[in-house]
Parts: structure tokens; C-alpha cells; sequence
């Protein structure tokens, strides 16, 4: 273990829901520095072209890299779902995705091999879950929907209302008929209405959150590469974005749960 150790974790996403992959990060792992990359002038990418989604990443990928980091994690399941193959081959430092570990977690969980997964339109439309899924547990039943209302309405801060709660109502409503045992998270905004979405999914369905798993994957792989940061003071969160968008900070906040200290503006033009 060297200074290598010492370097920073990488995130990026689309834009700052991504900061809920960096909130379990600082959980589980907080002597860790991180470097956050949103790319908030550029998102959503849900609705983005796979060779878009994939331009962007290596992009985001690039901009990680030259801030010396030691492990990138896409933060972003659109991302993840359509680039994390490629950036793993192009890049010799470990890549992680948010995809993977909540699949493995999934199939883990289920007691009657029935899985819910829910995200935004790309990721849910590619068929990566359930292709993940599936390879881990080839005989597992999967029902998937794109619920895209829940991105804005987490943004907003309406994390246990009427209207969040009949929106997931009307979603997840399916779900019991097909009788899933475990529902997916599988949007980097939805682990903020893990409240709402349990309350209409009820007790019976566990609920989980592919942010928490990537945090847990992370530090695994720290740990089997003797990368994990050997020191115990508080690791700094670098905050960087493409655009400052209106409310940025409230919103990031949310999301990340604590006081953002700086946030640094980029691009890349
Ligand atoms: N961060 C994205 C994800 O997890 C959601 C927002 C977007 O579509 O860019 O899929």
C-alpha cells in the first residue's frame, strides 16, 4: 500500500442525483477523499442515444482521471447500463457501476425468485438488469417499468406526499399481482422515496438501493486491491459540475444529504 491509496474515488453522473451514491460512499468509507463530476449541462442522459451516453462517459471517465484517481464509479444506471462494459475494457483502474451490485444484491434477497426493477426509460428499455439478473440467477422472474415522474419529483423535494404517493401508486401497483419479493432501485434519485415507494410496495418487499450496494462493491474492491485510504481524518467531498443550474446546491444537498462546501464549475470545450 502506497501513496496510491491516498488518491481520491472518482464519481460521476449525469447530473447530482448521483450525490446518493456518494452519501453511502461517505457512510461506509469516510477517511475517503472523493471527486464528484456531474454533468448537469448535458442531462438527462436517459433519453440519450447509447453512442451519446457513451461519448459523455468517457468523457466524464477522462476529466476523473486527470484529478488523479485511484477507483471511478458510474454513478449513473443510464450510464452504467450502456457504457460501463466499454470504459472497464479501455481502463486499466477499476470501474464500477451502480448496475451490478444491485442485480447481485437482488438475486441475493429474493426468497421466491420474483424480482421488481424500476429506473428511468434507457436503462429499464436496455434490458441490463434483467440480462445482470438473469446471469446470476438464470430461472429469475423480472418485471421492470421505467418511472421517470419519480426523477423530478425528488428533485423538487416532494419525497412523501399526495401527489409522490399516488404517482408511486399508480406505478407500483403491478407489483403485487406479479408478486415480487424484492424491488430494485435502480435510479440514482429514487433512494429518497424509499419511504413512499415501501409504504405502496408494502412491508413484504424489500427494497434495494443500488447506491448502498455500490458503496458496499466499492469498498470490497478497496480492500482486495490494498487500495482503501490507510488514514483516519474525514476525506474531502470535491464537488465539480458542467453547469450551475438553478437550486443546484438545495438540490445536491438533498441528495447528498449534507452541507456541499464548494462546487466548482467545467467544461470541457
Ligand atoms: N442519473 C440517472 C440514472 O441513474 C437519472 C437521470 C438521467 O436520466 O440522466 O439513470
Amino acid at each position: 500500500m502506497g501513496d496510491e491509496a491516498k488518491k481520491p474515488i472518482g464519481v460521476f453522473d449525469s447530473g447530482i442525483g448521483g450525490l446518493t451514491v456518494v452519501r453511502e460512499l461517505v457512510e461506509r468509507l469516510p477517511n475517503e477523499e472523493i471527486v464528484y463530476f456531474g454533468d448537469t449541462a448535458r442531462l438527462p442522459y436517459g433519453t440519450k442515444s447509447p453512442e451519446t451516453v457513451l461519448r459523455f462517459s468517457r468523457q466524464n471517465l477522462s476529466f476523473l482521471k486527470e484529478k488523479n484517481v485511484k477507483l471511478i464509479v458510474v454513478a449513473c444506471n443510464t450510464a452504467s447500463s450502456i457504457a460501463l462494459s466499454t470504459l472497464v475494457e479501455e481502463e486499466e483502474m477499476p470501474v464500477v457501476g451502480v448496475l451490478l451490485p444491485g442485480a447481485r444484491a437482488a438475486a441475493s434477497a429474493t426468497r421466491n425468485g420474483r424480482v421488481g426493477v424500476i429506473g428511468t426509460t434507457v436503462p429499464i428499455r436496455s434490458g441490463a438488469y434483467e440480462a445482470a439478473l438473469r446471469e446470476i440467477q438464470p430461472g429469475i422472474e423480472i418485471w421492470s417499468l421505467p418511472c421517470p415522474l419519480f426523477v423530478p419529483l425528488a428533485e423538487e423535494g416532494w419525497l412523501d406526499n399526495e401527489i409522490t404517493y399516488l404517482t408511486a401508486k399508480s406505478y407500483l401497483e403491478p407489483l403485487a399481482s406479479f408478486g415480487a419479493d424484492v424491488l430494485v432501485l435502480g435510479c440514482t434519485h429514487y433512494p429518497l422515496l424509499t419511504d413512499v415507494i415501501g409504504r405502496v410496495v408494502g412491508e413484504d418487499v424489500t427494497l434495494v438501493d443500488s447506491a448502498r450496494e455500490t458503496a458496499v462493491e466499492v469498498e470490497r474492491i478497496l480492500a482486495e486491491r490494498g487500495l482503501a485510504n490507510p488514514g483516519d481524518a474525514r476525506g474531502e467531498i470535491h464537488v465539480y459540475v458542467s453547469d450551475v443550474p438553478y437550486l443546484i446546491r438545495e438540490v445536491g444537498e438533498r441528495f447528498l444529504g449534507r452541507p456541499i462546501e464548494r462546487i466548482e464549475r467545467v467544461s470541457f470545450q
